[in-house]
């Protein structure tokens, strides 16, 4: 016979989850700040649905677990689906599943059942109603069954068409609409400036910016969107999950394009390894993988359950949300001179990656959240993004130590380190400070700058230590003996380093604009300076008022460019850098026309009717990046004869690859 616990204690445990649930909900879902972890949520919500699977007289309809996410806001008028939007069944490994598949094949009493796997993405689920090919109205998702009429926002999204053409009676598009990782840094950054609070993550800030009752604030926003389905729908015929996905991209909306069709559960499993493995290299935030059959006869079959469809599964990814403690509150100082109070954290596993250090951004930060070292936090990390600390969670029973205070110097140099009124950031006064010098160096030659490989931040505080790169032209000049006669360098290493630094040399303009460091000119602000000016020498000179006329450029921004070039030093700067060999494409960037626009390719193996440098040259001047290695945000690899292991880490991500007839066609039709 089993210990079963006394019928009280079920029920008084019953009742705890069911209240740390509604407040999670609450937190997540209305005020956009959440409280605890998902992963932390996951586990509330299982060990509540075990316990009411026991207990069943203790189950209740209006439980958490019964609910589909949250109840409207009231401010936004409201509007019923036409069809429920549901949830997602989760699942939280492969043996899960392996059994929802099969479910699926004891209901359908058939095997080998093709599914679609697409990318689960951390943002907000909204629908969107086209009537006779006007969108008449964007609703969110509110509590499945209501949601709240957002339309005006959402018609300020330039990825999402008011009308499309072709269109049936009745359309009504799904989808997640996100902020890219790299542009919620940006939108971060300037609310850092100005002393506004921080969003905690992209999805606080998609939502928020979603839930404005000024249109213009959401136009202000970066928000995008990826359409992963539909709700009710007349005059449009499919018969495959993937099928109907085509059609979507095919009438305009924005379709993710590593989402796999037509292929086995073993296949959707290996997507998932995959994708988790190469989470970090992805510019937006994903929490898992949905599968999904891809028949839509069967999916009609299985049916749904009262909160989700039995024809899918979401696949969720390890957390990258844990609690850990603070063990001691430290300042760095960062590339323009800013203190920035860091958390030295007990290690912690986060998203497969030991995490023992995270940003506390600002004094500001520090005292609204109250964090204080022995106090236990709720950490975040999301792929490249610093990880950071989103609020205490616990504090120490006994007496908690002292609030934070910023240091009155700066903890490298010892100057004096200000804070000027109306500003969040503190920083040193100091233009010399070397700490200042060391990170403006490292950003110069990181991956989305001059992308020197081999140049991270031992090599810098070891060049800049010995003097041996006094100013940033200093790197252009490093030879082969000099590198070698480095502690720790070996022959081999010093000889890539050489070769990375040369080849670093031809950088296309937006690269060169983002590895100057200018404030506010982060790698997107860089992309549209350069699709509007064309040439350094004409955003040198640019007046504030030339750049504030460009939508995506404000005051703070154009303030912060002019006054970088009016800066003697900068333009010695730049002199030099061109002095020492470096070589700008100037071709006109144009980065919102043509469809390759903005995109980025890479290049492998043998091209036969192009040199490279053509390819190169011909892609760039339709706007679009062409980079040397595979990652992030490669858009398509180009594979030639006999290509390199470049193909192989692009199939392995699920980057786009096309052949050399296949680039002729994209070259011509742009
Ligand atoms: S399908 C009935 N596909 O996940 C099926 N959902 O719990 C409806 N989500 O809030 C969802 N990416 O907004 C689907 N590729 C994807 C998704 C996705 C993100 C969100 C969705 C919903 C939640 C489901």
């Amino acid at each position: 016979m089993s210990d079963k616990p006394p019928l009280e204690e079920v029920k008084a445990r019953i009742d705890y989850l069911r209240q740390q649930i509604v407040r999670a909900n609450e937190k997540y879902h209305r005020q956009d700040d959440p409280e605890i972890s998902d992963a932390q949520y996951d586990r509330l919500k299982i060990e509540l649905k075990e316990l009411e699977a026991e207990y069943p007289r203790f189950d209740s309809p209006d439980s958490p677990t019964h609910l589909v996410g949250a109840t409207p806001l009231e401010r936004f008028e409201t509007k019923a689906h036409r069809l429920a939007m549901l949830s997602l069944e989760n699942a939280f490994s492969p043996q899960d599943v392996q059994d929802f598949n099969r479910r699926v094949e004891k209901a359908l009493g058939s095997g080998s059942i093709l599914y679609t796997a697409e990318i689960k993405m951390d943002g907000v689920a909204v629908e969107l109603v086209y009537e006779h090919g006007r969108l008449v109205a964007a609703l969110t998702r509110g509590d499945g069954r209501v949601g709240e009429v957002i339309t005006a926002n959402v018609r300020t999204i330039s990825q999402i068409p008011s009308s499309i053409k072709n269109a049936p009676p009745l359309l009504e598009v799904r989808g997640e609409i996100y902020i890219r990782r790299s542009r919620f840094e940006e939108l971060n950054n300037r609310r850092l400036e100005k002393g506004e609070a921080l969003f905690a993550n992209p999805r606080n800030a998609a939502a928020g910016s979603l839930r404005q009752l000024d249109s213009a604030v959401t136009a202000s926003r970066p928000l995008e969107i990826f359409c992963y389905g539909v709700g009710a729908v007349e005059g449009l015929e499919y018969s495959s999950h993937y099928e109907l996905l085509e059609m979507l991209a095919g009438l305009g909306f924005p379709v993710n394009e590593q989402t796999k069709g037509k292929i086995s559960i073993q296949e959707a499993l290996e997507a998932h390894r995959l994708w988790e493995e190469h989470r970090a290299d992805f510019d937006y935030d994903m929490d898992g993988v949905v599968i999904k059959v891809d028949s839509v006869a069967f999916q009609q079959a299985l049916g749904f359950t009262s909160k989700s469809p039995r024809w899918a599964v979401a696949w969720k990814f390890a957390p990258t949300q844990e609690t850990t403690v603070v063990e001691k509150i430290l300042v760095s100082v960062g590339r323009t001179g800013a203190l920035t109070p860091v958390a030295a954290l007990r290690p912690v596993a986060i998203g497969g990656v030991t995490v023992s250090r995270a940003t506390l951004h600002n004094e500001d930060e520090v005292r609204k959240k109250d964090i204080r070292e022995g106090d236990t936090v709720l950490v975040q990390r999301a792929g490249d993004v610093i990880p950071e600390v989103v609020k205490v969670v616990l504090t120490p029973d006994a007496a908690r130590s002292a609030p934070f205070e910023m240091p009155k110097n700066c903890p490298v140099c010892g100057s004096q380190a200000r804070r000027i009124e109306g500003e969040a950031v503190t920083r040193c006064v100091n233009a010399q400070c070397p700490a200042v010098f060391k990170e403006s160096v490292r950003h110069f030659a990181s991956r989305g700058a001059f992308d020197m490989e081999g140049v991270g931040d031992k090599l810098v505080a070891q060049l800049a230590d010995t003097g041996l790169v006094k100013e940033l032209a200093d790197l252009f000049r490093l030879d082969l003996a000099t590198l070698a006669a480095l502690e720790r360098m070996g022959e081999k290493s010093a000889a890539n380093i050489v070769d990375a630094v040369e080849k670093s040399k031809d950088i296309s303009l937006p690269r060169f604009l983002y590895a100057l460091g200018i404030r506010h000119v982060g790698s997107h602000v860089a992309l549209v300076l350069a699709g509007h000016f064309g040439s350094l020498e004409k955003i040198m000179a640019a007046s504030v008022d030339d750049l504030e006329a460009i939508r995506e450029v404000g005051p703070v921004v154009a303030k912060s460019i002019r006054s970088f070039f009016d800066e003697p030093n900068n333009r010695k700067a730049v002199d030099e850098l061109l002095a020492a060999g470096v070589r700008i494409a100037e071709e006109r960037i144009e980065p919102v026309s043509g469809s390759l626009a903005g995109k980025t390719f890479v290049l492998t193996g043998g091209l036969e009717n192009l040199t490279r440098e053509q390819a190169k040259a011909a892609l760039e001047k339709l706007g679009a990046r062409v980079s040397s290695s595979v990652s992030k945000k490669t858009d398509f690899v180009v594979a030639g004869k006999d290509p390199g292991s470049k193909l192989d880490k692009a199939l392995s991500i699920g980057v786009k690859v096309i052949d050399e007839a296949g680039l002729k066609k994209m070259l011509e039709d742009a």
